[in-house]
C-alpha cells in the first residue's frame, strides 16, 4: 500500500518501535528554525547559565592544534584525579561521551531481550529513549506526590527477571534528592545479582545543598553497582561530551567499557576536563551562584502564586495553572526559553534552567504576563 513503509528486516523491532531521536531545542536548533538565538534567554535545557572556567577555555585555546590526534581511549591523566580523590581504583573508572552514553553501557551490559529494569519516573526524559532501543521489560515506578522518590515503591518493583535498578539523585525535573536513610534502604535492599545504577548528574549541586555523599554510602554495597557523573552541570561543559562512571569491580567497569567506541572522548573534553577538576575556586563559584539563583526562582515563583517544587539543583519545577506546553510556547514568544514536562499526568508542569540574576528577573517578569 503506498505510504505505508514496511519496517526493514534489517532493523531491530525494537528500534522500529522506539521513539524517534529527540531534538532538543538547543540554540543552534532555535537559529536552524530562524529564531533569532541572540534574543532569547536558554533557561530550558539545564545548561549552566556561567561559562566554564577561564582556565578550561585556556586548555582548549593551548590544545586546539593537537586535534589531528587521537584522544586516549581511556582518558588515564583523568582516571587518576578522580581515583586519587575518591579512593576509587583507576581500573574502576570509565569514561564516556557524556553520562548519558555511561547509561546507555549499564543496558547494554546487562539486559538481555525480556530481561527487566526498574526506572522512577518523572526523570530525564533521555532515560525514555534509552530504554526504548532496547527490548527491556521496564518497571517505571511513579514518585510521591509530593516529588520525592518512592524507595519502598522501588523496591517492590524488583522481580526475578529485574538486571538492573536506576536511581537518579538529585533527580530531573523534581530537583529533589534521596535522603541517607533512603539511600542505605536501597543500597541494601537491591539484591546482589542485581546492579544499582546511581546517576549523580546533579552531584556537585546536591552536596553542595547539604545532601548525602552517594559515593560514600554506596561503597559499603555489597552487590555490583555503578554511579555516573557529569562535566555537563556543576562544570558548564555540556557542549563538551564528558562523564564517567565509578564501578564497584574491575570486571564491571570493563564491560561498561566495552559498550563504549574506542576514542569516545575528544581530545579537547579530556584536556578541558583536567583543568576543571583542577578548579575548584570556579566549581565553588557556580555552585554559590547557582544556589543563590535557585533560591530567587523559587521566591519569585512562590510570589506569582505557584508551589514550586523544593530543588537542589540548576533548576526549579513547578505546576502552573494551564497547560505547559502552552506555558513554554508563551514564555519563548517573549524570548524565554523554559521546559514542560514531559511524562503524561504532569502536562501542567514547567521546568525552568537557573539563570543569572538578570535572567531570573527577566523570566519571571514573562511568566507574570504569561499566567495572568
Ligand atoms: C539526570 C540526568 N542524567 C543524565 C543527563 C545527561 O547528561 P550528559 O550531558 O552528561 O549526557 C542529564 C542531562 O540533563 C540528566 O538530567
Amino acid at each position: 500500500m503506498e505510504g505505508v513503509q514496511k519496517p526493514a528486516s534489517y532493523i531491530r523491532p525494537a528500534l522500529h518501535d522506539a521513539p524517534n531521536k529527540v531534538d532538543p531545542p538547543t540554540d543552534g536548533a532555535l537559529r536552524h528554525k530562524g529564531l533569532d538565538t541572540s534574543k532569547i534567554l536558554s533557561m530550558g535545557l539545564n545548561e549552566s547559565c556561567f561559562p566554564p572556567s577561564p582556565k578550561v577555555i585556556k586548555a582548549m585555546q593551548d590544545n586546539l592544534s593537537s586535534v589531528n590526534l587521537y584522544p586516549d581511549a581511556q582518558c588515564p591523566h583523568l582516571s587518576d584525579i578522580i581515583s586519587e580523590r575518591t579512593g576509587i581504583a583507576p581500573d574502576c573508572v570509565v569514561w564516556g561521551n557524556g553520562s548519558e552514553e555511561l547509561l546507555k553501557g549499564a543496558i547494554d551490559l546487562s539486559l538481555s531481550p525480556g530481561q527487566g529494569l526498574v526506572l522512577p519516573v518523572p526523570t530525564f526524559w533521555g532515560y525514555k529513549s534509552l530504554v526504548a532501543a532496547f527490548e527491556a521489560d521496564v518497571a517505571e515506578v511513579g514518585n510521591l506526590p509530593d516529588g520525592n522518590t518512592d524507595i519502598d515503591g522501588i523496591l517492590a518493583a524488583i522481580g526475578n527477571n529485574t538486571r538492573i535498578v536506576f536511581l537518579i539523585t538529585p533527580n530531573n525535573p523534581t530537583g529533589r534528592m534521596v535522603d541517607q536513610a533512603g539511600l542505605e534502604k536501597i543500597i541494601a535492599g537491591v539484591p546482589e545479582n542485581v546492579l544499582l545504577c546511581i546517576d549523580e548528574a546533579y552531584y556537585d549541586f546536591g552536596l553542595h545543598a547539604g545532601g548525602p555523599n552517594v559515593l560514600d554510602i554506596l561503597k559499603t554495597r555489597n552487590g555490583p553497582w555503578f554511579a555516573v557523573f557529569t562535566f555537563s552541570k556543576a562544570y558548564a561543559m555540556a557542549g563538551m561530551r564528558i562523564g564517567y562512571a565509578l564501578c564497584s569491580d574491575a570486571q564491571l567497569a570493563q564491560a561498561l567499557q566495552k559498550t563504549t567506541c574506542v576514542f569516545n572522548v575528544p581530545i579537547l573534553a579530556q584536556f578541558a576536563g583536567e583543568a576543571a577538576l583542577k578548579d575548584l575556586e570556579y566549581l565553588d563559584f557556580i555552585l554559590t551562584n547557582v544556589a543563590a539563583g535557585r533560591d530567587q526562582l523559587f521566591d519569585g515563583l512562590t510570589e506569582l502564586g505557584l508551589d514550586p517544587i523544593p530543588s537542589v539543583t540548576n533548576f526549579v519545577s513547578s505546576p502552573v495553572p494551564m497547560n505547559a506546553r502552552d506555558c513554554m510556547t508563551a514564555m519563548l514568544d517573549k524570548g524565554v526559553q523554559i521546559n514542560a514536562w514531559a511524562d503524561p499526568g504532569y502536562e501542567n508542569f514547567i521546568r525552568i534552567t537557573v539563570g543569572t540574576t538578570e535572567d531570573n528577573a527577566v523570566c519571571l517578569a514573562a511568566l507574570k504576563e504569561v499566567l495572568v
